[in-house]
């Protein structure tokens, strides 16, 4: 019988990355500060910072002139090198590069009465290069932050006005970037948000842990209604592009066979598919009242709520890859989310931040959300971070060909089974300030940058073996890996 055995010939290669976490020039051009450039990096290099956000320490971090205690102020300087950076990513063969756009460039409070030109004129820069190159933008609407007078306004998503302040955001993106961008997503990761601020933008420290989901799964009901209203947006303004949703997946494996410990792992993977659930099906599932209940939720909707999910949802599912986790039903709560917090697993390894290493696990899910959705999929975020050493004027990162080249494998298994898969970006092409940590020395690239996590170095960049090695995946439509 017949079944593919290749990647399709206009398979999408290519990087992605996020603005915070490379452009820089964070007051530069009338942009407003946001919710990453208020965070410090983490004291410790295995726990994610982004929740130690206070009322006080933003207005410490807005007080703030500096980008002294905030790495994600500095980026990699794209804004300054974008020009190089994406030539690097010609050079490499990318089809496609993922960015997002910086709603503080745009509306520097989140709801300003008009957009700032010279932020558009930026985005107008980036996507001539792109096009110069032929590579296409993926754009990401919302990729954890948000401009900060709207947390300090409204506390951000966990206020109803905020949907009507990011629609005015993607309509303007939307008209003004009409016929050039062919695929958006609108929130990155947003499973992220029963986490809290770096993905709701609102705070809830002190409140009890009950209250903090009521607040988050609030916050999060106004980002799926937002989501649903920009995808019905981009099919009138832009009718030829895509939307898709975006979830930080992680397969959950039961502990044992035990029955017992296999139910506890169905419903982590239920918790953590419930937002796939609600954005590609267009409706709350079922098993999800019965948690509520259990935790004493209740959300809050207004009549059109539901019509508007299900008239509206996304053309293609994107989600990130970066590990699986064990659960059993005697150890708790299951774990969401794609950092090292959930029980290990003693068959795989794991990078130097503790995140387990699963190829294979790649696979399962790409089997597992094509079965459940039946709409074309796209890995939008899969890599390793690893501290990288420069030694005469070279990086020789094989341990991250080997990590790449295990998933891409596993891919195009995947490909082989039958899933439709329409593209793979692989996060931080260019080494960026991490998201949980705001380390500069938790590197991803293919492309090594010097600077270090105090911000010091000449941001030189420099091409590791792992540069020559995609390239040569691209050009061979992932056969010569
Ligand atoms: C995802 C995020 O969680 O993983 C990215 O969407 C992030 O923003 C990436 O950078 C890797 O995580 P980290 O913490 O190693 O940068």
């Amino acid at each position: 019988p017949n079944y593919p055995h290749d990647f399709p010939q206009d398979f999408l290669w290519g990087g992605a990355t996020a603005a915070n976490q490379i452009e820089g020039a964070w007051n530069q051009d009338g942009k407003g500060l946001t919710t990453a450039e208020v965070v410090r990096r983490a004291s410790d290099r295995k726990k994610m910072s982004m929740g130690d956000v206070t009322r006080a320490s933003i207005e410490a971090a807005v007080a703030d002139t500096t980008d002294t205690h905030y790495p994600k102020r500095r980026g990699n300087d794209f804004y300054h090198r974008y020009e190089e950076d994406i030539a690097l990513m010609a050079e490499m063969g990318f089809k496609v590069f993922r960015f997002s756009i910086a709603w503080g460039r745009i509306f520097p409070n989140g709801d300003d009465p008009t957009p700032n030109a010279a932020g558009l004129a930026f985005y107008d820069r980036v996507i001539s290069t792109l096009e110069k190159y032929h590579i296409k933008p993926l754009v990401t609407l919302s990729h954890y932050e948000m401009p900060i007078q709207l947390t300090l306004k409204q506390n951000g998503w966990a206020s109803r006005a905020t949907i009507a302040a990011f629609t005015r955001f993607t309509e303007t993106v939307f008209t003004h970037f009409k016929g050039r961008v062919p695929y958006y997503l609108t929130f990155n990761e947003i499973n992220t948000g029963t986490w809290g601020f770096h993905e709701t933008g609102a705070l809830d420290d002190g409140l009890s842990a009950d209250a903090q989901l009521q607040l988050r799964y609030q916050a999060l009901h106004h980002q799926f209604v937002a989501s649903a209203l920009a995808t019905k947006q981009l099919h009138t303004i832009d009718p030829a592009a895509q939307m898709g949703c975006m979830l930080a997946r992680m397969q959950t494996y039961p502990a044992t066979p035990k029955p017992e410990d296999v139910l506890a792992a169905q419903q982590a993977d239920q918790r953590n598919l419930f937002f796939t659930d609600v954005q590609a099906r267009g409706e709350y599932p079922e098993y999800m009242n019965r948690y509520f209940a259990e935790h004493h939720i209740q959300i809050a909707m207004q009549p059109d709520d539901q019509a508007v999910l299900k008239a509206n949802p996304v053309d293609f599912i994107s989600f990130s890859y970066y590990m699986t986790t064990v659960t059993a039903a005697d150890q708790g709560a299951a774990i969401n989310g794609n950092m090292a917090t959930g029980g290990r697993n003693p068959y795989l390894k794991e990078s130097a931040w503790g995140w387990q290493i699963d190829p294979i696990g790649l696979r399962i899910t790409l089997n597992a959300m094509w079965d459940r959705y039946r709409k074309p999929l796209f890995i939008v975020e899969n890599g390793l971070g690893a501290e990288d050493k420069l030694e005469d004027g070279q990086v020789h990162d094989s341990y991250r060909i080997d990590y790449l080249r295990a998933h891409i494998q596993q891919m195009k298994e995947a490909i082989s089974d039958g899933v439709c898969l329409l593209g793979y970006t692989m996060w931080g092409p260019i080494d960026l300030i991490s998201f949980s940590t705001s380390e500069m020395s938790k590197r991803y690239g293919f492309v090594y940058v010097d600077q270090d996590d105090e911000g010091h170095g000449s941001l030189r960049r420099i091409k590791k073996d792992s540069f020559a090695w995609y390239r040569k995946v691209i050009a061979s439509n992932g056969a010569d890996l």
